[in-house]
């Protein structure tokens, strides 16, 4: 079978979703072979007023110690850099990328998480009060020890992407070679900044798309590939990064592609993200098995050529 081609993302988990809840979709996950879970040390600072994070580490640490052995089945990623710290206003105030920052992120991710190592650690923004050399070989030697398996980059500019990596190859370190930015099958508008965050560089572009295809070691992973629930739910209006024309077409195409299928809205769109070339690693961010059943039918469907065909020609 097949290796699916999803991640789980608990972003919520231990915050808006209680404990047993996110054990069930832990649970359903990994029962249907599910092994990519992606965190944050700051997941979710928002939700309190004391502005600190931890919650999601602490509940996936919490899972991961009641089922014994199911550390050997799954890969967990988790980020650092946008914790808050101190007073002051997110995100002027977070802990960033300086070596000491990075070292005492990851030693509170391992902590919380239970383990001794981390498969997949992203810095989660950019931090360009900190030179990049310093973050480079923060992070490698951290993959140069047993602490972590690989390195990723989320929300950062590709041409820092691509310094970063330089830097790295030159000094024979490990470098990045994953990136976590937002996308979906809708396309935001030009210049639009990312809904909720503070910077117009989170998104997967057509240039991010070139980049990864021509670098053979680096993965993509895409954040909110749902839309929070947009394709399908009238509660959940599109953000307005998504208002303009290609909009309608591209929701137009996508009704036609599910109809010919008989599948949802929401399994075309994870099946055009893993089909894709380069191929995309969807992270969802489930409450329910519900919903987390459909995502992996989703990530699971092979689009016929000509439907993919028609879903790319729409813009
Ligand atoms: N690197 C970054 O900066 C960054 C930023 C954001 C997220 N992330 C990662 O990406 C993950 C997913 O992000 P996200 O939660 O924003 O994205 P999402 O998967 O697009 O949205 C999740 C929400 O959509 C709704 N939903 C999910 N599946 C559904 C379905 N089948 N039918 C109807 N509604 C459905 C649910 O809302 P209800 O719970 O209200 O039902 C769910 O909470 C996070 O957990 C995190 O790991 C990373």
């Amino acid at each position: 079978m097949a290796e699916l081609n999803l991640a789980l993302g608990a972003m919520r988990f231990g915050s808006e979703t209680d404990e047993r809840t996110s054990f069930e979709i832990l649970d359903r996950f990994v029962d249907a072979g599910g092994t990519l879970i992606d965190t944050a040390n700051c997941y979710a600072f928002w939700t309190n007023p004391e502005r600190e994070g931890g919650h999601s580490e602490r509940v996936i640490g919490a899972w991961l110690a009641r089922r014994p052995g199911v550390r050997d089945r799954v890969l967990i990623s988790t980020k650092l850099g946008s914790q808050p710290v101190g007073d002051g206003e997110w995100p002027g105030n977070r802990e960033g990328l300086s070596a000491p920052a990075v070292k005492s992120a990851v030693e509170g991710s391992l902590r919380r998480l239970g383990i001794d190592h981390v498969d997949l650690l992203w810095t989660h923004m950019d931090d360009r009060s900190v030179p990049l050399d310093e973050t480079v070989q923060a992070l490698a030697e951290l993959a140069e020890s047993t602490t972590v398996g690989r390195l990723g980059a989320s929300n950062l500019a590709l041409w820092r992407v691509e310094r970063s990596r330089r830097i790295a190859e030159a000094n024979g370190w490990t470098g990045y070679t994953a990136l976590q930015l937002r996308h979906s099958y809708l396309r935001p508008r030009p210049g639009a900044p990312v809904p909720d965050h503070n910077h117009r560089l989170g998104w997967v572009t057509d240039e991010t798309l070139d980049y990864v295809g021509a670098e053979r070691d680096l993965a993509v992973w895409a954040y909110t590939p749902l839309l929070s629930g947009a394709y399908t739910r009238d509660d959940r209006p599109l953000s307005e990064a998504y208002d303009h024309p290609g909009t309608t077409r591209r929701l137009a195409a996508l009704a036609k592609a599910a109809d010919d299928l008989g599948v949802t809205r929401n399994e075309v769109v994870l099946a055009w993200l893993t089909g894709g070339a380069p191929p995309v690693t969807p992270i969802v961010g489930v409450s329910s098995v519900a919903q987390l059943d459909e995502a992996m039918t989703g990530a699971a469907l092979v689009l016929p050529p000509e439907l993919r065909a028609e879903l790319d020609a729409a813009v």
